[in-house]
């Protein structure tokens, strides 16, 4: 069955040193009870190598929070999946809101991003999720499945059991504003159904569907209780160790 799983998103924060001080950090915590979910940290290229040296990968999974779309070469300041393999971590955040938006990552780029992700040997956390107008307009639905369709429905059965789904409701990042237990279980319920009619029901109800968007600890609780959200992707209450544990325990 699916494993319910809770990954931080550091996005650009901590220098080198606050991000090895934070990994300490929740690694110590997760030493002190039984978590009852996979979790995870995804942290700044700079950091993965140092923060891979100081966690036992027992407790704790370390990810990138994006890689290139090339093999290697002459892509100044670019990062390939090889390269973040090679730092020790073992997954990678791919198609997050913000690298669509601001770097104009399209469902062709991350489709050959998903593709080097897992001749790798990453995991990827696939990100997918629509904006304020899409969810007013009430085509929020025809949206995600798109996102999934356009990036992943190429994929083998067997390839796409490898990853990790994430609904982000784009108007519900940074903003305080969470989409409601039961908008996240509608979403989430219709991604599996899409998968399903894809692959089948077994693979469907293999793959994890974490939901991300102002997850914290007041929240997560009542989130994680929906049938079809496995966990959360935590961007700023992943900054904390309390904040970020407080959430791991909400399962
Ligand atoms: P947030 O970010 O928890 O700060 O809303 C989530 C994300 O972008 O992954």
């Amino acid at each position: 069955m699916r494993k319910n799983i809770v990954a931080g998103n550091w996005k650009m924060n901590t220098s080198l040193q606050e991000g090895v001080q934070l990994a300490k950090e929740v690694n110590e915590s997760l030493k002190s009870f039984k978590a009852n979910c996979d979790v995870v940290i995804a942290a700044p290229f700079t950091h993965l190598a140092s923060i891979n040296a100081e966690i036992d990968k027992n407790l704790l999974g370390l990810g990138a929070e994006n890689c290139a779309d090339h093999v290697s070469g002459a892509y100044t300041g670019e990062v390939s999946a090889a390269m973040v393999a090679s730092t020790g971590a073992n997954y990678v955040i791919l198609g997050h809101s913000e690298r669509r938006q601001y770097y104009g990552e399209t469902s062709e780029t991350l489709k050959t991003k998903i593709g080097l992700a897992l001749e790798n040997g990453l995991t990827p956390i696939f990100c997918i999720g629509e904006v304020l107008e899409q969810r007013e307009e009430g085509v929020h639905f025809d949206v995600v499945k798109s996102q999934i369709e356009d990036a992943l429905f190429e994929l083998s059965a067997e390839d796409f059991g490898k990853i990790i789904l994430a609904y982000e409701p784009v108007w519900a990042i940074g903003t305080g504003k969470t989409a409601t237990d039961e908008q996240a279980q509608e979403m989430h319920a219709f991604i599996r159904r899409v998968i399903a009619d894809k692959y089948g029901k077994d693979v469907a109800d293999n793959t994890s569907i974490l939901y991300g968007g102002s997850c914290k600890p007041s929240n997560a609780a009542q989130l994680f209780a929906k049938p079809d959200v496995d966990g959360g992707l935590i961007g700023g209450a992943s900054l904390k160790a309390d904040s970020f544990i407080d959430i791991v325990k909400a399962f």
